[in-house]
């Protein structure tokens, strides 16, 4: 068991893959975070309104996940990587955050985009996870820099 987490969701594969070479950097545990109900393409279609994605956004509504079964108890950093959806991390992270105990546990924050950055990821995500220490990473959208990731681990202690 390794010290670190990657707990990740993609719904479309870049951010697990990015998420992967990040775990691989890190020596980390890698874990994949689920809907219950797959995302098909025409539920990720942002452009329809009445897209599931849209629908559930409107709403607020977390999907449900797939398992509740996440090593989080064993590992006190957690490398959290996500798309970016809205200009911010999509709900099911909230839902992830909420279905386990964070308290006292360091998340480092990480994501892909077409473009947008992570300014309002910590707004929206640290009402989710009490008591942790939430930090923002930085965009993997050009790759994972392994000497960058070397600095991070150094700077966690
Ligand atoms: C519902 C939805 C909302 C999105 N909103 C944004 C956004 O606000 N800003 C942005 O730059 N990209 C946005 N994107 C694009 C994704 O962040 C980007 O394609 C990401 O790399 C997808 O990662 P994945 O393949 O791991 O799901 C959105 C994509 C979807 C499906």
């Amino acid at each position: 068991m390794n010290r670190i987490l990657v707990a990740c969701f993609s719904a479309g594969g870049v951010t697990a893959a990015r998420a992967k070479e990040l775990a691989a950097a890190a020596d980390a545990d890698y874990y994949e975070i689920q809907p219950a109900a797959p995302y098909s393409s025409a539920d990720l279609n942002w452009r329809n309104p009445l897209a599931r994605c849209n629908r559930e956004w409107l709403r607020k509504q977390k999907p449900a996940l797939s398992d509740t079964d996440a090593p989080v108890a064993d590992h006190d950093v957690i490398f959290l990587a996500f798309p970016i959806w809205y200009y911010t991390a999509p709900l099911i992270v909230n839902g992830f955050l909420e279905q386990y105990d964070f308290a006292g546990k360091t998340i480092v924050c990480f994501a892909t985009s077409g473009g947008s950055d992570m300014k309002k990821v910590a707004a929206s995500l640290a009402p989710s996870a009490p008591g942790a220490d939430l930090k923002i990473g930085w965009m993997l959208n050009g790759g994972v820099d392994a000497a960058a990731v070397e600095a991070l681990l150094a700077s966690l202690g």
